[in-house]
């Protein structure tokens, strides 16, 4: 290979990875964000307590609202030593009855329960549907952008611990994306084929009619 090959290939890979500068790079959220992530904290400022998140305490997971699940996230937001690291990782409980809604992200996802018993699926591009009832233990991977969902089917409110190959997967919930949201009732119904009765009955239950 040729030096101007070299460095051609070497002026790509730059930008893409703070690791040939950095040991770390815990980002700034005060600082503006870029598509690489945040800019990096002040090394001397960094400490361990950075390096650690204290988010998933049991007592902080409520479960008082219409999906009867609550989701604690680690993600660069809120846990900012994951800039640049590619990696994040969330905290469900999901009650008795409860459900996470159909949603989709950037990332692949792995998820592990560790209490109670979920069927967690997810719905492929030909619209095919894979899911399964997890119990604790039991490990399952959702490829990234797939629309999947969870319900707790046990006698008891579940916990499951997901981690993602991104530190920003950016959740999106198809029916907030679409109830939740400023489009106009009469572009949902005819963009949907729902009735204008329905759009208005969900629009009520999202707070945005
Ligand atoms: C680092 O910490 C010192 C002492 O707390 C503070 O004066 C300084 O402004 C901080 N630097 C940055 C870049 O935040
Ligand atoms: C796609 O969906 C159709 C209809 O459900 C099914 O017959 C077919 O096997 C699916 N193809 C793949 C590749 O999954």
């Amino acid at each position: 290979m040729n030096n101007i090959v070299v460095f051609f290939i070497f002026s790509f890979l730059l930008p893409l990875s703070y690791a040939i500068e950095f040991d770390f790079c815990v980002g700034d959220p005060t600082l503006p964000k870029s598509p690489n992530g945040y800019a990096c904290k002040d090394p001397a400022n960094v400490t361990i307590d950075d390096f650690v998140f204290t988010g998933f305490y049991e007592n902080k997971v409520t479960t008082k609202n219409k999906y009867k699940s609550n989701v604690i996230l680690a993600f660069a937001d809120t846990f900012p030593a994951l800039n640049g690291l590619g990696i994040s990782k969330l905290k469900e409980e999901i009650d008795v009855g409860g459900v996470i809604p159909a949603h989709t992200h950037r990332t692949s996802e792995i998820l592990v329960v560790i209490k109670g018993t979920i069927l967690i699926g997810f719905i492929d591009t030909n619209n095919t549907a894979y899911y399964k009832r997890l119990k604790k233990g039991e490990v399952i991977v959702i490829p990234p952008t797939m629309i999947h969902f969870q319900v707790n089917v046990g006698p008891t409110p579940a916990i499951a611990y997901a981690s993602f190959n991104g530190a920003n997967p950016g959740i999106q919930v198809v029916s907030s994306a679409l109830f939740a949201s400023n489009v106009p009732a009469d572009l949902i119904a005819k963009t949907t084929l729902l009735s204008p009765q329905e759009v208005k009955r969900m629009k009520l239950i999202f707070g945005s009619a």
